[in-house]
């Protein structure tokens, strides 16, 4: 089957399923994530095919919500191309491109081992920052009845996935956990650029939220 048609087949899959999807991981990251990583893809000159199939795919199955199972999003990924017409050789790139994108933590590498997993990477990133990030995590910590901030709970560099992925702290640490982390660990130059700005909106919204925090107290 055409690249096209598998294209139309699984985006018009992926947006039924997650349309209502209430943790910052609906149809609409998809699509932001989509459309961003082809923008990088094309920039930093990348397959736009795998790019494009892998970052419709990349949340297919996230371990936050499969028990922190990191083989649930690459096996539905995989899955998911052969149901939609694509072949084992296609399914197999996709899938491994979905298995590379995920954040472990502070102090666990992530590395790419392909320039069409960095893209997708970078795009998934760029939307955990910057005020749609900062949208996001509070959406996300509010769908696992998180706290807001809580002053007697410090940030952990997480050492290891299982720690990072069973950590219930408030959401406010999340920002020094991952979210300030991530422009640094950008893949791309384009991403890199375009991370810079959304970060600058994250440390403002930071201070301000302190400020008020103390002014209340
Ligand atoms: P990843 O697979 O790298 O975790 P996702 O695209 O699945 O990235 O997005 C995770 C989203 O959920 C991000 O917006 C992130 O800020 C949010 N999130 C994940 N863990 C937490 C947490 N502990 N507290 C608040 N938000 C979180
Ligand atoms: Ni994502």
């Amino acid at each position: 089957m055409e690249f096209e048609a598998i294209t139309k087949r699984i985006s018009d899959d992926m947006r039924a399923r997650f349309a209502n999807e209430g943790s910052g991981h609906d149809w609409m990251h998809i699509e932001r994530v989509w459309n961003n990583a082809l923008a990088i893809a094309t920039a930093e000159g990348a397959d736009i095919h795998l790019v494009s199939l892998g970052a419709l795919l990349h949340d297919i199955a996230d371990h936050k919500f499969y028990n922190n199972d990191l083989t649930e999003g690459p096996r539905q990924a995989f899955e998911a191309i052969i149901k939609h017409g694509g072949d084992a050789v296609l399914a197999h790139k996709v899938s491994d491109i979905v298995g590379q994108v995920s954040y472990k933590g502070a102090g666990v590498p992530t590395p790419v081992h392909s320039l069409e997993a960095a893209v997708v990477q970078d795009a998934d990133r760029l939307d955990a920052i910057g005020a749609i990030g900062i949208a996001r995590a509070f959406a996300y910590g509010g769908s696992k009845g998180r706290l807001l901030y809580d002053p007697s709970s410090a940030p952990v560099s997480h050492a290891d996935f299982q720690s990072y992925a069973t950590d219930k702290g408030p959401t406010i640490n999340h920002f020094y956990q991952k979210l300030l982390l991530l422009k640094d660990r950008m893949n791309t130059a384009t991403a890199r650029r375009m991370a810079v700005e959304r970060h600058a909106f994250m440390e403002t919204f930071l201070t301000q939220f302190s400020r008020e925090w103390h002014l209340s107290k």
